[in-house]
């Protein structure tokens, strides 16, 4: 499922004329808090494991960057997203995947204790639905 859209500016861009990775882990996290919001009713998540977080191919400054998640585990309190990062350019129609990793979001209350997750199942089999089907789309190209 597209989550969102971002361009790249010079401001954005480190040492080697290219998006500092830093910077794109960042973008990524708030994609995945942004995520677990839309897929469920709960007020504040907190970000709780990272992991194969892998750059595959650097931005540069003017790029689009496209957010894709898939929801791959739905915990009592938690989520684990999978986020897939793609450059698209417009004029050639082309993507290329430039960031992968994936995402466990715990579900916390105002003292910042897990709680459960209270779903929105609706929204979460949209995000499926759009999963499988990038997934289908990807093995046939
Ligand atoms: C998130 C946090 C409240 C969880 O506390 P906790 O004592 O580990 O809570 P629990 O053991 O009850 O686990 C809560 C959920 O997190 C999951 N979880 C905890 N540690 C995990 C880990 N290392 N990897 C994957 N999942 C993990 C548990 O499986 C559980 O999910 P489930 O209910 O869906 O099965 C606590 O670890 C915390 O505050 N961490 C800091 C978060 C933060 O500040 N993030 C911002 C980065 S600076």
């Amino acid at each position: 499922m597209l989550i969102s859209r971002e361009m790249v500016l010079d401001q954005d861009i480190g040492l080697n004329a290219t998006l500092f990775g830093g910077d794109m882990m960042s973008r990524m996290d708030k994609v995945a808090g942004i995520t677990a919001s839309l897929m469920s009713r709960n007020r504040r998540f907190l970000t709780v494991k990272v992991s194969e977080l892998v750059f595959h191919s650097p931005v540069r400054a003017g790029e689009i960057i496209e957010f894709y998640i898939g929801i791959t585990r739905q915990g009592r309190t938690s989520l684990t997203l999978q986020l897939e990062v793609q450059v698209y350019e417009p004029v050639s129609d082309q993507r290329r995947d430039v960031t992968s990793g994936e995402f466990v979001m715990v579900a916390v209350d105002e003292a910042l204790q897990p709680e459960p997750i209270l779903w929105k199942p609706e929204m979460v089999q949209v995000a499926e639905a759009a999963h499988r089907a990038r997934e289908g789309r990807a093995k046939r190209a």
